[in-house]
């Protein structure tokens, strides 16, 4: 009897892990997908579609933009969320210069929701800005 139960829940468990480990991967192909295209679509032209720093305007900029996929390595193998959710609502503070040719992403997006006439702008801005940033934590090497 105590030989089946045993069994029984070491089944559970493999069952369990599996189907938490399909559902992380669906949520990582779904990040990859739909941040990936809001990605493309705000940063892409400097930071380029892969974000690493290469995107098609940066001959026209006066400083280079950074690969993202380094923000991890460089913050002692953490991604560093509540500095890059700053590059949205405005906190993030360019350290070397004070100013940035980056826009406050997260006013661009009220901006273009309030445009669209669209309702529940506050909310559609959060969810775009979290869209990048889980993107953004997908593709640190
Ligand atoms: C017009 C060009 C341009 C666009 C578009 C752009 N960036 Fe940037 N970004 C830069 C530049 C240039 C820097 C380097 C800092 C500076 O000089 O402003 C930078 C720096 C950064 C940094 C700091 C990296 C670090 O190592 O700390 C992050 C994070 C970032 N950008 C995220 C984004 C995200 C997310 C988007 C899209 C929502 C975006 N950028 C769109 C030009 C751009």
């Amino acid at each position: 009897m105590k030989i089946i139960n045993t069994c029984f829940l070491i089944s559970l468990i493999v069952l369990l892990t599996t189907a938490s480990l399909a559902l992380a991967e669906k949520a990582k192909q779904l990040t990859d997908i739909v941040g990936k295209k809001e990605f493309v679509t705000y940063c892409g032209s400097c930071h380029g579609s892969d974000g690493k720093g290469d995107g098609p305007i940066v001959d026209f900029l006066e400083r280079k933009p950074p690969s993202l996929t380094q923000l991890s390595k460089n913050n002692n193998g953490t991604f560093p969320f509540e500095r890059i959710w700053g590059v949205f609502d405005g906190t993030y503070i360019f350290a070397e210069h004070g100013t940035s040719e980056m826009p406050i992403w997260g006013y661009r997006f009220v901006q273009e929701a309030q445009q669209k006439h669209e309702s529940d702008i506050a909310t559609k801005a959060k969810a775009k800005a979290l869209d990048i940033v889980l993107y953004l934590q997908v593709i640190q090497e």
